[in-house]
């Protein structure tokens, strides 16, 4: 039904065979121990290799090196079965089918051309042309490893990945710039955009909820450049972060603590250093009851409540039209009867509306802001609410702010690769021009151990109570609140 020529037209295959020699040894050297000789550089075809979980470099190389013959094989194969199929018959069955029809039809070639193979090496053959073919090709088995955040594409020919806070260059490569290219246009049409000259740089989202960007030549100088947040399913929590450290327990506790007793949060930090993640960890301490609506550009958070509604921004279509930014958003959602609004990442005159929503009753209400300090952090919205075009005077804007912003939680990756958090910072007051900021705990860095980690402490910075204490009382929390803040460890004590 799929063939072009039908599966009975492989006879003619038969015809042009071409006789390749065993596949068998070179393939082995897969699974070859450590000691073993290196494996001659691959082709330049598709690399789908699967990486040993948490692989380091010395694995990697093993892991990921196939011969010459397996994507001489591959190739040929891989012509004989697009000879063969119809591809836009095949894209109207589901996944499941299409891997059969495939499946079926590369058996076929495989045994009329006489290539020899093992029954291993034929599964990692089907399973790398699967795909090419229906998946995201090379990019499959990175998607694949849980453990990865990030896969970063510089073009065809270089990717990296970042695992466990640390940035590091993979095998995998794609056949050349059309193939990766072809890949991000199948990854963007699903969410019906289009990425090519024309049109250059596209975001856009993978069925599994990983965010996805694709900056296409001429702006990309070396080749189309494609990075992928990788969707966590199951998001980090509190727990998690003490047990690696980003966090002391009382630390935790403190932010459950203001998670719960709605204090208005900003959380600041860098690129990946964990904002969402920590966005999310807060979430889960809100009450039941209340009605919680989140605006974010590509849906991350994880609420657990039940009565939570959830808004995505769409960008423009092809023709440039239909656009709904976060501003839209947050404006709408003030006449959504909120109790709390979080913003996934307020990056721009939004910010001034979810102030506002800040303090006109929406206590509690939650945004991720990039930048390096509380300090900035302060600095970043200033100029993003001027970015909105209010010609406000400065002192009024600052009032503003320190009118809603309660508290500031700073995340930071180390160049260690370590997450951690390494502020919890009050915004109290204003004296005279200047908004008055307290610090409940810092990360103090002591140095560095001989593997290059770094040591340092959560420390408290002996403010007996902080500002959100009467805030606490309320929500009957003052005494845990105590207790944390009496068990932390003080700064010069
Ligand atoms: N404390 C942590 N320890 C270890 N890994 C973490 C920690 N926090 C976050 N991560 C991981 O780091 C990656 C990036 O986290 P996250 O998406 O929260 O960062 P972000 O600051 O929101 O990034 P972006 O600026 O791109 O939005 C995720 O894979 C997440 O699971
Ligand atoms: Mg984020």
């Amino acid at each position: 039904m799929f063939g072009k020529r039908g599966k009975d037209g492989f006879g003619r295959v038969e015809d042009t065979a071409v006789q390749t020699p065993p596949l068998a040894p070179e393939l082995e050297m897969e699974k070859a121990p450590e000691e073993a000789p290196p494996a001659p550089e691959p082709a330049p075809m598709s690399s789908n290799t699967p990486i040993a979980p948490g692989g380091n470099r010395p694995e990697k190389k093993r892991a990921s090196k196939k011969s010459d013959n397996y994507y001489t094989t591959k190739s040929q194969v891989f012509s004989a079965l697009i000879d063969t199929i119809d591809l836009s018959q095949l894209s109207k069955l589901d996944n499941e089918s299409a891997r059969e029809e495939i499946r079926d039809i590369v058996n076929d070639i495989i045994t009329i051309k006489n290539f020899a193979m093992s029954i291993s090496e034929q599964e990692e053959l089907l399973e790398d042309i699967c795909n090419d073919v229906l998946g995201y090709g090379p990019l499959e088995p990175l998607l694949a490893r849980d453990e990865i955040a990030d896969i970063m594409i510089n073009g065809s020919g270089t990717s990296y990945i970042e695992v466990n806070g640390k940035v590091e260059e993979t095998d995998v490569r794609f056949r050349d710039e059309s193939q990766l290219l072809s890949i991000c246009q199948r990854i963007v049409s699903q969410v019906g955009r289009r990425v090519d000259e024309s049109s250059p740089i596209c975001d856009a989202r993978l069925p599994d909820g990983s965010r996805v960007n694709v900056i296409a030549p001429p702006l990309a100088i070396d080749g189309t450049a494609l990075t992928i947040r990788k969707f966590k399913k199951d998001k980090l929590t509190l727990d998690q972060l003490v047990n690696f450290g980003s966090i002391t327990e009382a630390g935790a506790t403190i932010l459950q603590i203001i998670g719960r007793v709605r204090c208005n949060v900003v959380i600041s930090g860098g690129t990946g250093s964990g904002k969402t993640t920590l966005l999310n960890c807060l979430t889960r301490y809100i009450d039941e009851t209340e009605r919680v609506i989140t605006c974010e550009d590509s849906a991350e958070l994880q609420l657990q409540q039940p009565h939570v509604v959830r808004l995505e921004t769409r960008p423009p279509n092809i023709e440039g039209e239909g656009e709904v930014t976060m501003r839209d958003l947050v404006k709408n959602c003030l006449r959504m009867r909120p109790e709390r609004i979080i913003v996934g990442e307020v990056r721009g005159p939004e910010v001034f509306d979810l102030l506002q929503a800040m303090n006109t009753g929406h206590d509690g209400s939650m945004g991720t802001i990039h930048s390096n300090s509380p300090r900035e952090c302060l600095s970043r919205i200033e100029s993003m609410i001027a970015m909105g075009g209010y010609s406000l005077p400065a002192k009024t804007v600052r009032e503003i702010i320190a009118g809603s912003v309660d508290v500031i939680i700073q995340a930071a990756r180390l160049r260690d690769g370590s997450r951690r958090i390494t502020h919890i910072t009050e915004v109290t007051g204003m004296e005279g021009d200047v908004i008055i900021t307290q610090d409940l705990m810092t990360f103090d860095i002591d140095g560095e151990d001989a593997n290059g980690n770094i040591i340092g402490r959560h420390m408290s910075t002996g403010i007996g109570r902080p500002h959100f204490w009467e805030r606490a009382r309320y929500f009957n929390e003052e005494r845990r609140l105590a207790e944390a803040i009496d068990s932390m460890e003080q700064t010069g004590a």
